[in-house]
């Protein structure tokens, strides 16, 4: 497989499910998003992709009731939280196929296990490059996954930047619903959006940890961070506002003049 016409596209749970909402996913900005990815790829052939979506209100709502201080779920906690995942992800794949995208779920929690701080992930990511050089899109999530004590939670953005690396995928775009990276808390009115974002110069004046009641896995930081080894190894990430209309299109189609670009 071509790695350099490979792209991986994380779409964040925020954008595609109603977060205020328990359990509801946001079937018009799923149809949008759809729509645009299918423009992207007829007007670049050569694309080839992988999504990943978040959790948003499915994960996030149902993990949070299980995680204890550790980190750890239990099974029935991760057998909630992977059931609700599935059904999310049924949704996003039927809409993709729908709108003419040949969109094939994976569950990350099938193919691969956690190794511990310091080791990452071990994947059997096989089916997943077949399946790419084969035409079809491949679609994961965030997800419940198993290590030596028990099952945790591994994020759509740890498992973009993993993939990333594995398959020297240089393209990794972030859906978010924010506009990108602020230097300061953009609620707070007086952040400016940065155009690029070095990972090792991120630096105490940027204020990275916007505060999110619901979200398990960490946001803007771990999201920035998590990607230290791939981005220096040449992946370039790319966050930006996958909420406004047209934005994921251009985002696939190298625009980048919106949202912030995150290089090592
Ligand atoms: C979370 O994945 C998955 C679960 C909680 C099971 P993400 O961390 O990638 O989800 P979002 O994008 O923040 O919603």
């Amino acid at each position: 497989m071509d790695s350099d016409d490979l792209t991986i596209l994380k779409i964040g749970g925020s954008v595609i499910t109603d977060k205020s909402t328990p359990l509801k996913a946001n079937i018009k900005a799923i149809t949008r998003i759809a729509r645009e990815i299918r423009r992207a790829q007829q007007e670049r052939e050569e694309m080839r992709l992988i999504i990943i979506h978040g959790g948003g209100s499915f994960g996030h709502y149902v993990a949070r009731r299980y995680l204890d201080p550790e980190g750890y779920l239990g099974v029935k906690g991760c057998c909630e939280t992977a059931l609700w995942m599935q059904r999310l992800n049924s949704i996003i794949v039927e809409k993709l196929n729908l709108n003419g995208l040949w969109a094939l779920s994976f569950s990350p929690h099938s193919f691969m296990v956690a190794r511990g701080e310091e080791n990452g992930y071990g994947m059997y990511i096989d089916p997943i490059v077949r399946a790419i050089e084969h035409g079809a899109i491949p679609v994961l999530y965030g997800d419940v996954v198993a290590d030596d004590k028990g099952f945790r939670i591994v994020s759509g953005d740890i498992l973009a930047w993993e993939l990333s690396e594995l398959l020297g995928a240089r393209s990794v775009l972030f859906a978010t619903n924010v506009d990108g990276v602020f230097d300061r808390d953009p609620s707070s009115g007086h952040g400016t959006l940065l155009k690029e974002v070095g990972v090792r110069d991120l630096r105490g004046n940027i204020d990275l940890s916007k505060p999110n009641t619901i979200d398990v896995t960490g946001g803007m930081k771990i999201k920035i961070l998590s990607g230290f080894r791939a981005l220096s190894h040449g992946a370039v990430g790319f966050i930006f506002n996958g909420s406004i209309k047209d934005n994921v299109y251009r985002a696939l189609m190298g625009d980048r003049s919106f949202g912030t670009v995150i290089t090592y």
